[in-house]
Protein backbone atom coordinates (compact mmCIF):
# COMPACT_ATOMS: atom_id res chain seq x y z
CA UNK A 1 0.00 0.00 0.00
CA UNK A 2 1.13 3.41 -0.70
CA UNK A 3 2.13 5.43 2.23
CA UNK A 4 0.77 9.25 2.90
CA UNK A 5 3.34 11.69 2.70
CA UNK A 6 4.57 13.99 5.02
CA UNK A 7 5.64 17.75 4.36
CA UNK A 8 7.56 20.36 6.14
CA UNK A 9 6.29 23.96 6.04
CA UNK A 10 8.31 26.97 6.79
CA UNK A 11 6.09 30.03 7.28
CA UNK A 12 2.81 27.85 8.11
CA UNK A 13 1.34 31.09 10.03
CA UNK A 14 1.81 33.61 7.45
CA UNK A 15 -0.90 33.85 4.45
CA UNK A 16 0.62 31.23 2.03
CA UNK A 17 1.60 28.27 4.63
CA UNK A 18 -1.87 28.70 6.16
CA UNK A 19 -3.54 27.81 2.92
CA UNK A 20 -0.81 25.82 1.48
CA UNK A 21 -1.13 23.67 5.07
CA UNK A 22 -4.80 23.65 4.61
CA UNK A 23 -4.41 21.95 1.00
CA UNK A 24 -2.01 19.01 1.84
CA UNK A 25 -4.03 18.20 4.56
CA UNK A 26 -6.98 17.67 2.43
CA UNK A 27 -4.69 15.72 0.36
CA UNK A 28 -3.83 13.21 3.21
CA UNK A 29 -0.53 14.55 4.23
CA UNK A 30 1.31 14.77 7.14
CA UNK A 31 2.18 18.11 7.75
CA UNK A 32 4.82 19.75 10.15
CA UNK A 33 4.49 23.13 10.53
CA UNK A 34 8.14 24.94 11.52
CA UNK A 35 6.97 27.94 13.43
CA UNK A 36 8.64 30.32 15.60
CA UNK A 37 8.49 31.17 19.02
CA UNK A 38 6.52 34.52 19.30
CA UNK A 39 5.44 36.42 22.89
CA UNK A 40 2.56 36.26 21.83
CA UNK A 41 1.21 33.20 19.85
CA UNK A 42 0.58 34.01 16.23
CA UNK A 43 -1.52 31.10 15.02
CA UNK A 44 -4.36 32.90 13.54
CA UNK A 45 -4.64 31.50 10.51
CA UNK A 46 -3.94 27.97 11.19
CA UNK A 47 -6.41 27.78 14.82
CA UNK A 48 -8.99 26.15 12.59
CA UNK A 49 -6.65 23.29 11.33
CA UNK A 50 -4.84 22.61 14.47
CA UNK A 51 -8.26 22.34 15.96
CA UNK A 52 -9.20 19.73 13.36
CA UNK A 53 -5.62 17.65 12.82
CA UNK A 54 -3.45 17.92 15.56
CA UNK A 55 -5.43 15.49 17.87
CA UNK A 56 -5.28 12.86 14.88
CA UNK A 57 -1.87 13.76 14.39
CA UNK A 58 -2.24 14.95 10.51
CA UNK A 59 -0.74 18.13 11.98
CA UNK A 60 1.96 18.66 14.18
CA UNK A 61 3.97 22.10 15.44
CA UNK A 62 7.65 22.43 15.77
CA UNK A 63 9.19 25.78 17.45
CA UNK A 64 11.76 26.37 15.36
CA UNK A 65 13.16 29.72 13.75
CA UNK A 66 14.40 29.18 10.32
CA UNK A 67 17.85 30.60 11.38
CA UNK A 68 18.16 27.62 13.69
CA UNK A 69 19.71 25.02 11.38
CA UNK A 70 20.64 22.31 13.82
CA UNK A 71 17.55 22.29 14.63
CA UNK A 72 15.91 21.53 11.32
CA UNK A 73 18.51 19.25 10.53
CA UNK A 74 17.28 17.17 13.88
CA UNK A 75 14.00 17.44 12.72
CA UNK A 76 15.16 16.16 8.66
CA UNK A 77 16.62 13.07 10.52
CA UNK A 78 13.87 12.60 12.50
CA UNK A 79 10.70 12.95 10.02
CA UNK A 80 12.44 12.45 6.83
CA UNK A 81 9.91 14.12 4.90
CA UNK A 82 9.05 13.84 1.58
CA UNK A 83 8.31 17.39 0.65
CA UNK A 84 9.99 20.26 2.20
CA UNK A 85 8.02 23.83 1.39
CA UNK A 86 10.19 26.61 2.25
CA UNK A 87 7.88 29.90 2.32
CA UNK A 88 9.01 31.04 5.79
CA UNK A 89 10.52 34.98 5.09
CA UNK A 90 10.84 38.76 6.05
CA UNK A 91 8.51 39.29 3.53
CA UNK A 92 8.36 43.08 3.31
CA UNK A 93 9.83 44.53 0.72
CA UNK A 94 9.64 48.32 2.65
CA UNK A 95 10.76 46.93 5.67
CA UNK A 96 13.52 44.84 4.30
CA UNK A 97 15.22 48.82 3.55
CA UNK A 98 15.79 48.77 7.33
CA UNK A 99 16.44 45.60 8.13
CA UNK A 100 18.72 44.10 5.18
CA UNK A 101 21.12 41.72 7.70
CA UNK A 102 18.39 40.24 9.26
CA UNK A 103 16.51 39.73 5.41
CA UNK A 104 19.45 38.02 4.15
CA UNK A 105 19.76 35.90 7.14
CA UNK A 106 16.21 34.69 6.74
CA UNK A 107 15.60 34.53 3.21
CA UNK A 108 18.96 33.70 2.22
CA UNK A 109 21.59 32.04 4.15
CA UNK A 110 18.68 29.63 5.72
CA UNK A 111 17.60 28.69 2.52
CA UNK A 112 21.14 27.55 1.91
CA UNK A 113 21.71 25.77 5.06
CA UNK A 114 18.21 23.80 4.52
CA UNK A 115 19.15 22.99 1.28
CA UNK A 116 22.75 21.70 2.62
CA UNK A 117 20.87 20.28 5.39
CA UNK A 118 19.17 18.00 2.90
CA UNK A 119 21.74 17.10 0.66
CA UNK A 120 23.37 15.34 3.71
CA UNK A 121 20.74 13.90 5.65
CA UNK A 122 17.94 13.16 3.40
CA UNK A 123 18.68 13.61 -0.25
CA UNK A 124 15.49 12.12 -1.60
CA UNK A 125 13.31 15.45 0.33
CA UNK A 126 11.78 17.91 -2.48
CA UNK A 127 12.44 21.51 -2.09
CA UNK A 128 10.83 24.51 -2.74
CA UNK A 129 11.56 27.71 -2.54
CA UNK A 130 9.09 30.91 -2.52
CA UNK A 131 11.01 32.94 -5.02
CA UNK A 132 9.57 36.41 -5.87
CA UNK A 133 8.65 38.54 -9.22
CA UNK A 134 10.24 41.16 -6.98
CA UNK A 135 13.52 39.67 -8.32
CA UNK A 136 12.94 41.06 -11.39
CA UNK A 137 13.20 44.74 -10.21
CA UNK A 138 13.33 46.90 -12.98
CA UNK A 139 13.30 44.51 -15.57
CA UNK A 140 10.61 45.23 -18.12
CA UNK A 141 7.53 43.36 -18.30
CA UNK A 142 5.91 41.12 -19.36
CA UNK A 143 8.59 38.75 -16.77
CA UNK A 144 9.13 34.96 -17.30
CA UNK A 145 11.73 32.90 -16.60
CA UNK A 146 14.12 33.88 -18.74
CA UNK A 147 14.00 37.57 -17.75
CA UNK A 148 17.44 39.32 -16.08
CA UNK A 149 16.95 39.85 -12.51
CA UNK A 150 17.34 43.59 -11.25
CA UNK A 151 16.60 43.76 -7.32
CA UNK A 152 16.02 46.98 -6.17
CA UNK A 153 15.37 46.33 -2.14
CA UNK A 154 17.49 44.26 0.11
CA UNK A 155 14.72 41.80 0.22
CA UNK A 156 15.16 41.26 -3.40
CA UNK A 157 18.42 41.01 -3.13
CA UNK A 158 17.83 38.29 -0.69
CA UNK A 159 15.44 36.27 -2.90
CA UNK A 160 17.74 36.75 -5.88
CA UNK A 161 20.43 34.82 -3.60
CA UNK A 162 17.61 31.90 -2.59
CA UNK A 163 17.12 31.63 -6.45
CA UNK A 164 20.43 30.82 -7.10
CA UNK A 165 21.25 28.64 -4.47
CA UNK A 166 17.99 26.67 -5.29
CA UNK A 167 19.24 26.53 -8.66
CA UNK A 168 22.80 25.36 -7.73
CA UNK A 169 22.21 22.46 -5.54
CA UNK A 170 19.43 21.00 -8.37
CA UNK A 171 22.29 21.40 -10.62
CA UNK A 172 25.50 20.70 -8.77
CA UNK A 173 24.11 18.39 -6.47
CA UNK A 174 20.78 16.56 -8.16
CA UNK A 175 18.55 17.39 -5.50
CA UNK A 176 15.02 18.15 -6.51
CA UNK A 177 14.81 21.71 -6.08
CA UNK A 178 12.36 24.25 -7.00
CA UNK A 179 11.34 27.76 -7.32
CA UNK A 180 8.11 29.22 -7.68
CA UNK A 181 8.65 32.57 -8.96
CA UNK A 182 5.18 34.07 -7.82
CA UNK A 183 3.90 37.34 -8.59
CA UNK A 184 1.71 39.15 -5.98
CA UNK A 185 -0.41 37.45 -4.13
CA UNK A 186 -3.43 38.23 -1.75
CA UNK A 187 -6.42 37.07 0.11
CA UNK A 188 -8.37 37.75 3.37
CA UNK A 189 -5.39 36.59 5.00
CA UNK A 190 -2.85 38.83 3.75
CA UNK A 191 -1.15 41.05 6.21
CA UNK A 192 -1.76 44.38 7.10
CA UNK A 193 0.77 46.71 6.24
CA UNK A 194 0.91 44.90 2.36
CA UNK A 195 -1.22 47.63 0.23
CA UNK A 196 -4.34 45.74 -1.04
CA UNK A 197 -5.11 44.52 2.83
CA UNK A 198 -4.24 48.00 4.52
CA UNK A 199 -6.74 49.33 1.20
CA UNK A 200 -9.67 47.03 2.43
CA UNK A 201 -9.17 47.30 6.51
CA UNK A 202 -9.06 50.35 6.57
CA UNK A 203 -11.58 51.19 4.43
CA UNK A 204 -13.88 48.84 7.23
CA UNK A 205 -12.68 51.00 9.71
CA UNK A 206 -13.46 54.13 8.34
CA UNK A 207 -17.22 52.75 7.82
CA UNK A 208 -17.47 52.29 11.56
CA UNK A 209 -15.95 55.61 12.43
CA UNK A 210 -12.28 54.07 13.59
CA UNK A 211 -10.00 55.85 11.10
CA UNK A 212 -10.75 58.87 8.84
CA UNK A 213 -8.42 58.40 5.81
CA UNK A 214 -6.05 55.80 4.24
CA UNK A 215 -2.45 57.50 4.08
CA UNK A 216 -0.51 55.65 0.90
CA UNK A 217 2.84 55.91 -0.94
CA UNK A 218 3.43 55.99 -4.20
CA UNK A 219 -0.18 54.63 -6.23
CA UNK A 220 1.19 55.06 -9.40
CA UNK A 221 3.29 51.62 -9.36
CA UNK A 222 2.02 48.62 -10.72
CA UNK A 223 1.40 44.90 -9.61
CA UNK A 224 0.28 41.27 -11.23
CA UNK A 225 -2.27 40.56 -8.41
CA UNK A 226 -3.39 37.15 -8.09
CA UNK A 227 -5.40 35.11 -4.99
CA UNK A 228 -3.51 33.10 -2.58
CA UNK A 229 -5.58 30.24 -2.73
CA UNK A 230 -4.84 30.09 -6.84
CA UNK A 231 -0.97 29.87 -6.26
CA UNK A 232 -0.53 27.86 -3.11
CA UNK A 233 -2.20 24.85 -5.62
CA UNK A 234 0.28 26.03 -8.40
CA UNK A 235 2.84 25.70 -5.76
CA UNK A 236 2.05 21.95 -5.18
CA UNK A 237 1.70 21.28 -8.55
CA UNK A 238 5.18 22.01 -9.29
CA UNK A 239 6.63 19.70 -6.26
CA UNK A 240 4.20 16.57 -8.02
CA UNK A 241 6.86 16.82 -11.07
CA UNK A 242 8.96 14.09 -12.29
CA UNK A 243 12.05 17.01 -12.57
CA UNK A 244 12.56 19.75 -10.42
CA UNK A 245 12.52 23.53 -12.59
CA UNK A 246 11.68 27.14 -11.88
CA UNK A 247 8.23 28.74 -12.58
CA UNK A 248 6.70 31.50 -13.09
CA UNK A 249 3.28 31.90 -11.87
CA UNK A 250 1.12 35.21 -12.50
CA UNK A 251 -2.09 36.04 -13.83
CA UNK A 252 -0.38 38.22 -16.80
CA UNK A 253 -2.57 41.02 -16.16
CA UNK A 254 -1.28 44.18 -14.30
CA UNK A 255 -3.29 47.58 -12.67
CA UNK A 256 -1.84 50.47 -11.27
CA UNK A 257 -2.21 50.62 -6.85
CA UNK A 258 -4.60 53.68 -7.81
CA UNK A 259 -7.06 51.16 -9.85
CA UNK A 260 -6.90 48.74 -6.98
CA UNK A 261 -8.40 51.50 -4.52
CA UNK A 262 -10.84 52.73 -7.21
CA UNK A 263 -11.81 48.89 -7.80
CA UNK A 264 -12.48 48.58 -3.89
CA UNK A 265 -14.60 52.03 -3.32
CA UNK A 266 -16.37 51.27 -6.59
CA UNK A 267 -18.33 48.27 -4.63
CA UNK A 268 -19.51 50.86 -1.95
CA UNK A 269 -20.16 53.52 -4.56
CA UNK A 270 -17.91 55.94 -2.46
CA UNK A 271 -15.51 58.65 -4.28
CA UNK A 272 -11.81 57.32 -3.11
CA UNK A 273 -10.64 60.77 -3.53
CA UNK A 274 -12.43 61.58 -0.10
CA UNK A 275 -10.91 59.12 1.90
CA UNK A 276 -7.10 58.21 0.43
CA UNK A 277 -4.00 60.11 0.66
CA UNK A 278 -1.21 59.52 -1.52
CA UNK A 279 2.93 60.20 -1.23
CA UNK A 280 3.23 60.11 2.07
CA UNK A 281 6.56 59.92 2.91
CA UNK A 282 6.69 56.94 5.36
CA UNK A 283 5.36 54.48 2.72
CA UNK A 284 7.52 55.95 -0.47
CA UNK A 285 10.80 53.46 -0.64
CA UNK A 286 14.19 54.55 -1.73
CA UNK A 287 13.95 52.22 -5.27
CA UNK A 288 10.72 50.98 -6.15
CA UNK A 289 9.55 48.52 -8.58
CA UNK A 290 7.57 49.90 -11.24
CA UNK A 291 5.50 47.65 -13.14
CA UNK A 292 5.47 43.84 -12.69
CA UNK A 293 3.70 41.98 -14.92
CA UNK A 294 4.21 37.93 -15.26
CA UNK A 295 4.14 35.62 -18.58
CA UNK A 296 3.20 32.47 -16.61
CA UNK A 297 2.92 30.54 -19.92
CA UNK A 298 5.04 27.59 -19.20
CA UNK A 299 3.25 26.80 -15.76
CA UNK A 300 0.18 26.90 -17.49
CA UNK A 301 2.00 24.54 -20.24
CA UNK A 302 3.53 21.75 -17.97
CA UNK A 303 1.91 22.22 -14.93
CA UNK A 304 -1.60 23.13 -16.49
CA UNK A 305 -2.31 25.83 -14.15
CA UNK A 306 -4.14 28.98 -14.57
CA UNK A 307 -5.86 30.80 -11.70
CA UNK A 308 -9.72 30.89 -10.97
CA UNK A 309 -9.44 34.06 -9.61
CA UNK A 310 -9.60 37.78 -11.28
CA UNK A 311 -9.09 41.33 -9.49
CA UNK A 312 -12.59 41.64 -9.27
CA UNK A 313 -13.62 38.43 -7.12
CA UNK A 314 -10.19 39.57 -5.01
CA UNK A 315 -11.34 42.71 -3.92
CA UNK A 316 -14.85 41.65 -3.41
CA UNK A 317 -13.26 38.63 -1.42
CA UNK A 318 -11.19 40.78 0.95
CA UNK A 319 -13.08 43.36 1.47
CA UNK A 320 -16.35 41.45 2.73
CA UNK A 321 -13.80 39.92 5.00
CA UNK A 322 -12.42 42.83 6.46
CA UNK A 323 -16.26 44.45 7.02
CA UNK A 324 -17.16 40.82 8.40
CA UNK A 325 -14.21 41.42 11.33
CA UNK A 326 -16.20 44.32 11.90
CA UNK A 327 -19.88 43.06 11.84
CA UNK A 328 -20.71 44.61 8.98
CA UNK A 329 -22.59 42.62 5.65
CA UNK A 330 -21.95 43.98 2.11
CA UNK A 331 -24.97 45.42 2.22
CA UNK A 332 -25.48 47.10 5.82
CA UNK A 333 -21.85 48.49 4.78
CA UNK A 334 -23.20 50.27 1.17
CA UNK A 335 -26.01 51.39 3.50
CA UNK A 336 -23.48 53.33 5.58
CA UNK A 337 -21.33 54.46 2.94
CA UNK A 338 -24.06 56.61 1.17
CA UNK A 339 -24.43 58.67 4.76
CA UNK A 340 -20.54 58.96 4.43
P1 LIG B 1 3.86 36.20 5.18
O1 LIG B 1 2.38 36.16 5.33
O2 LIG B 1 4.60 37.42 5.58
O3 LIG B 1 4.44 34.95 5.98
C1 LIG B 1 5.81 34.83 6.25
C2 LIG B 1 6.01 33.66 7.17
O4 LIG B 1 7.41 33.53 7.48
C3 LIG B 1 5.28 33.78 8.54
O5 LIG B 1 4.78 32.53 8.89
C4 LIG B 1 6.42 34.20 9.46
O6 LIG B 1 6.19 33.87 10.80
C5 LIG B 1 7.53 33.34 8.89
N1 LIG B 1 8.86 33.75 9.35
C6 LIG B 1 9.46 34.94 9.19
N2 LIG B 1 10.68 34.93 9.76
C7 LIG B 1 10.84 33.70 10.31
C8 LIG B 1 11.87 33.08 11.05
N3 LIG B 1 13.01 33.73 11.34
N4 LIG B 1 11.70 31.79 11.44
C9 LIG B 1 10.55 31.13 11.15
N5 LIG B 1 9.54 31.67 10.46
C10 LIG B 1 9.68 32.94 10.06
O7 LIG B 1 4.27 35.89 3.66
P2 LIG B 1 3.42 35.20 2.48
O8 LIG B 1 2.75 36.29 1.73
O9 LIG B 1 2.68 34.05 3.02
O10 LIG B 1 4.60 34.69 1.54
C11 LIG B 1 5.15 33.39 1.70
C12 LIG B 1 6.50 33.33 1.00
O11 LIG B 1 6.36 33.64 -0.39
C13 LIG B 1 7.54 34.34 1.52
O12 LIG B 1 8.80 33.73 1.42
C14 LIG B 1 7.44 35.50 0.55
O13 LIG B 1 8.65 36.21 0.53
C15 LIG B 1 7.17 34.75 -0.73
N6 LIG B 1 6.42 35.48 -1.77
C16 LIG B 1 5.23 36.05 -1.44
C17 LIG B 1 4.51 36.69 -2.44
C18 LIG B 1 3.18 37.34 -2.14
O14 LIG B 1 2.74 38.15 -2.96
N7 LIG B 1 2.51 36.99 -1.07
C19 LIG B 1 5.01 36.74 -3.75
C20 LIG B 1 6.23 36.13 -4.02
C21 LIG B 1 6.92 35.48 -3.03
P3 LIG B 1 5.38 34.88 11.79
O15 LIG B 1 3.94 34.58 11.54
O16 LIG B 1 5.87 34.49 13.13
O17 LIG B 1 5.75 36.28 11.38
N1 LIG C 1 2.94 48.25 1.71
C1 LIG C 1 2.55 49.42 1.16
N2 LIG C 1 1.93 50.35 1.95
N3 LIG C 1 2.79 49.63 -0.15
C2 LIG C 1 2.38 50.80 -0.68
C3 LIG C 1 1.73 51.78 0.07
C4 LIG C 1 1.50 51.55 1.45
O1 LIG C 1 0.95 52.37 2.18
N4 LIG C 1 1.43 52.82 -0.76
C5 LIG C 1 1.87 52.49 -1.96
N5 LIG C 1 2.46 51.27 -1.93
C6 LIG C 1 3.09 50.58 -3.08
C7 LIG C 1 4.50 50.05 -2.80
O2 LIG C 1 5.44 51.10 -2.86
C8 LIG C 1 4.61 49.04 -3.95
O3 LIG C 1 4.97 49.69 -5.14
C9 LIG C 1 3.18 48.51 -4.08
O4 LIG C 1 2.33 49.44 -3.39
C10 LIG C 1 2.95 47.11 -3.51
O5 LIG C 1 3.46 47.08 -2.20
P1 LIG C 1 3.23 45.83 -1.21
O6 LIG C 1 1.79 45.53 -1.12
O7 LIG C 1 3.97 46.12 0.03
O8 LIG C 1 3.87 44.61 -2.02
P2 LIG C 1 5.27 44.46 -2.79
O9 LIG C 1 4.95 44.39 -4.26
O10 LIG C 1 6.25 45.45 -2.36
O11 LIG C 1 5.77 43.04 -2.27
C11 LIG C 1 4.90 41.92 -2.24
O12 LIG C 1 4.96 41.23 -3.46
C12 LIG C 1 6.21 40.60 -3.75
C13 LIG C 1 6.08 39.92 -5.13
O13 LIG C 1 6.25 40.84 -6.14
C14 LIG C 1 5.31 41.04 -1.06
O14 LIG C 1 4.33 40.04 -0.88
C15 LIG C 1 6.62 40.34 -1.30
O15 LIG C 1 6.87 39.40 -0.26
C16 LIG C 1 6.52 39.61 -2.65
O16 LIG C 1 7.72 38.92 -2.92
Amino acid sequence: MKKNKSAFITGITGQDGSYLAELLLKKNYTVHGLIRRTSVLNIDRIQEIIDKYEKIRKLKIHYIDVTDTSSITNLILKYKPNEFYNLAAMSHVGISFFTGEATLNINSLACYRILESIMKNHKSCKFYQASSSEMFGSSKPPQNEKTEFNPQSPYGVSKVAAFHTTKYFRQAHGIFASNGILFNHESPRRGLNFVTRKITHSLARILIGKEKKIELGDISTKRDWGHSKDYVRGIWMMMQQKKADDFVLSTGINYSIEDFVKKVFRILNLDWKKFVTTNNKAYLRPSEVRNLKGDSSKARKILKWKPKYNLDDLCLDMLKSDLKLYGMTLDEAKKIAKKL
